[in-house]
């Protein structure tokens, strides 16, 4: 059955290609958008992809997935290292969440160690770029069913 997947991007990443190309590549969000969406269609999947500078607009798009969307990627961009309220935001959808990031941030500054999003994700993909999108949309086939 086709599954609905909601796909959140943080702040900044509305810059992806032009923004520190050495750590983040030249690919656009947009790219990386066009290449979930043909992913998707391979897989019979609808997704919605948002992307919101704002906190709160990410907890809303959060929120709506209830009853909407059945996984959930994110890339929470720099929240990730600072957001208790992205964090019980997922907890409270209840649904499976791939953490996504484009850099590996274990091997980035020691403040990127830390986040919020990974003690509520069902796993995590970074280091891999754009692809990490894609994935993660793998590794979310393989675990609608293992969420409880
Ligand atoms: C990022 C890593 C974060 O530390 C950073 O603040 C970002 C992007 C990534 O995709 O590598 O904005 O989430």
């Amino acid at each position: 059955m086709g599954k609905s997947v909601l796909i959140v991007n943080g702040p900044n990443l509305n810059m992806l290609g032009r923004r520190e190309p050495e750590i983040y590549g030249k690919t656009t969000l947009q790219d990386i958008e066009s290449l979930c969406a043909q992913h998707a269609g391979h897989k019979d999947w609808s997704i919605e992809f948002m992307q919101s500078n704002h906190e709160g607009a990410m907890i809303d798009a959060l929120q709506a997935a209830l009853g909407k969307h059945d996984g959930i990627i994110i890339n929470a961009a720099a929240y990730t290292h600072t957001s208790v309220a992205l964090m019980d935001a997922i907890k409270a959808t209840n649904l499976p969440c791939i953490e996504v990031h484009l850099s590996n941030i274990f091997s980035r500054e020691e403040f990127r160690h830390k986040s919020y999003i990974s003690s509520v994700a069902t796993g995590v993909i970074c280091g891999f770029g754009a692809k990490g999108y894609t994935l993660a949309m793998d590794a979310l086939a393989d675990n609608f069913d293992t969420h409880k």
